[in-house]
């Protein structure tokens, strides 16, 4: 596939001694607006290495590239502006990324620079027997945009769901069980009888502390393989598991790993050993702790008082595991930002434990979600489940099918992948750092900046192709408006956002750029007739863009998690 960036950067590289291809490469931006070019190169970058002022390096770099001639056939135009190297593509060249795109688009935007490279990601991971809410949907959907972006770049990717399956909270919930619980009950509603028993728990042990007591005993007996308790907590975590297989599939989500906290169990006393070995635990009111002071954080808390590891000894034992197992590249963990000095903290101490790959270790905070303002809790029982979400988008998105087209075959399928993607299209719109708010007329809108609007679009161009019935002449190709030569350069663009969305761990770079996409097709689709244009390579050229844009849509779509039907 050609890259602009790279030719630009290999053409400079002759003018510039002191630096690699590659380096002149990154400093290379795509300008926001198309007056400032195709490319730009923002010479105070190289200000310091050239010692000169950023507007002569550019017109001396102009001069260097005005004179050669293999230039030309690539950039029609450059310019020299206020510091700033502009650098204009020859539309006959983007006929090329066109060309590409429609000899295999199913691979367009994809490369292979993680060839051999193993990246983890840890995502979704709920907690067992805790009912599946909104939040989550974050983590599980950032988390298989990464994972998708990471293998469309060749890496080999594992995503790990690493359940919250072990604490004290188990303890509890045995003993909820075996009070209260109905087994009949909690096979028909699952998770939702689950965290009645569990909250009904809390209510009863603030006037008998016994309870607390009995659920500490359950607990121990659990950790010793006692075989009621183990039987039962398989069986909280098999029943949840099976829920939340239902949600994963609805979004397209898939794990290579379920080892969750209880599988690290033992692997934790393993930790304590080590880095009691290593002198970096302290005795602290009973606790052991690794103090933390000199890098501005407060004690990472190993071992509680009663002996018992905690959450961040398990995720010590966890990072190592999967160190030793997958030689990983990248470990990626993907939760909210409340956890990030926990994240901070461990990556730390494994530093301190001296281990050179610390550095591995990256933590994907994102914002919390609000349904109209109001904060999820699952203390105070405010909870809104995703499933009823889900529920509610695909019998709103069937009803407002059912007046727009009533007669569409595969209905259901089709407000499923719709809907679906319509609540995680709103959930990956905007920055992960932002807080989300829920609002139902929002995410629905198909007018919208919203995934039924992208969805729609992609839906609109596979009819245009699928009518032409065209097999595209990639010889013929001609650029003859301002509108094809705009969509065409947004598509260009999309190698390029794939590869910003995965270094800067960003699905929404992805969900914006196809908003783009979809308004440069309309303006062009407004503008330049397609299966009527008479010219023969008109017509030829304006079906290839079309189908060009169906490939970038598809392709872009799948890295979010959204389907793409054919009819909406
Ligand atoms: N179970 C945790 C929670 O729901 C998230 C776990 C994230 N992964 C990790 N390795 N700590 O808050």
């Amino acid at each position: 596939m050609y890259n602009y960036k790279t030719a630009a950067a290999e053409f400079l590289s002759k003018s510039i001694d002191s630096l690699t291809v590659s380096q002149i490469a990154d400093m290379l931006e795509f300008p926001p607006d198309k007056k400032m070019g195709d490319l730009a190169l923002p010479c105070f970058k190289l200000s310091r290495v050239l010692r000169k002022a950023p507007p002569m390096i550019a017109d001396g770099l102009k001069a260097d590239l005005d004179g050669n001639e293999d230039v030309k056939k690539i950039f029609k135009n450059i310019e020299s502006v206020s510091g700033y190297l502009n650098f204009f593509i020859d539309e006959a060249t983007y006929c090329e990324t066109l060309k590409d795109i429609v000899a295999d688009p199913d691979k367009y935007g994809s490369n292979d620079m993680g060839k051999g490279k193993n990246v983890v990601i840890d995502y979704s991971s709920p907690n067992v027997a805790k009912p599946f809410h909104i939040g989550h949907l974050r983590s599980t959907v950032i988390g298989q945009s990464i994972k998708n972006l990471f293998r469309f770049s060749g890496y080999t990717c594992t995503g790990v769901n690493h359940l919250g399956d072990w604490g004290t909270q188990f303890g509890k919930l045995i003993v909820a069980y075996k009070k209260w619980g109905s087994k009949e009950d909690i096979e028909a509603r699952g998770i939702k009888a689950l965290n009645e028993i569990y909250v009904k728990f809390h209510k009863e042990a603030e006037n008998d502390k016994a309870l607390d007591d009995e659920a500490r005993e359950a607990f121990a007996k659990l950790e010793q393989h006692d075989e009621e308790c183990y039987n039962l907590w398989k069986w909280f975590i098999e029943l949840s598991i099976a829920e939340y297989k239902k949600t994963y599939a609805l979004i397209g989500a898939e794990f290579e790993s379920w080892l969750g906290e209880s599988f690290y169990f033992d692997k934790a006393e393993d930790i304590v050993k080590e880095l009691r070995e290593k002198n970096l635990l302290t005795l602290d009111d009973g606790a052991h702790i690794v103090k933390l002071d000199d890098y501005n954080m407060p004690p990472c808390l190993i071992l509680k008082s009663d002996g018992s590891t905690i959450y961040a000894t398990r995720d010590i034992a966890a990072a190592m595991y999967r160190k030793n197992t997958y030689d990983f590249e990248k470990c990626i963990y993907v939760t909210s930002a409340g956890q990030s000095l926990h994240f901070a903290q461990f990556f730390k101490v494994i530093g301190l434990m001296g281990y050179d790959w610390e550095d591995k270790l990256v933590h994907v905070p994102f914002g919390t979600v609000s349904i109209a303002g109001t904060k999820l809790s699952t203390r105070e029982g405010n909870v809104v489940l995703l499933e009823d979400i889900f529920a509610e988008a695909i019998s709103k998105t069937l009803e407002i099918m059912n007046e727009k087209n009533p007669n569409l075959e595969d209905k259901e399928e089709i407000a499923k992948a719709v809907g679906v993607g319509a609540v995680i299209f709103h959930d990956l719109s905007n920055n992960r750092i932002k807080d989300v708010s829920f609002v139902w007329d929002e995410v629905l809108n198909f007018e919208g900046n919203t995934g039924p609007y992208v969805q729609y679009t992609y839906a609109r161009c596979a009819g245009i192709t699928d009518k032409a019935d065209h097999k595209i002449d990639t010889e013929k190709l001609v650029i003859t408006s301002e509108f094809e030569a705009d969509l065409l350069r947004v598509l260009h663009e999309f190698p390029n956002k794939v590869n910003q969305a995965r270094e800067e761990l960003e699905p929404s770079v992805i969900s914006r750029y196809l908003l783009d996409v979809c308004q440069s097709f309309n303006r062009f689709y407004h503008d330049c007739p397609v299966l009527k244009a008479e010219d023969e390579k008109i017509r030829n050229t304006r079906i290839a863009l079309v189908s060009a844009t169906a490939a970038v849509l598809k392709n872009g779509l799948s890295l979010i998690c959204l389907k793409t039907p054919k009819n909406i």
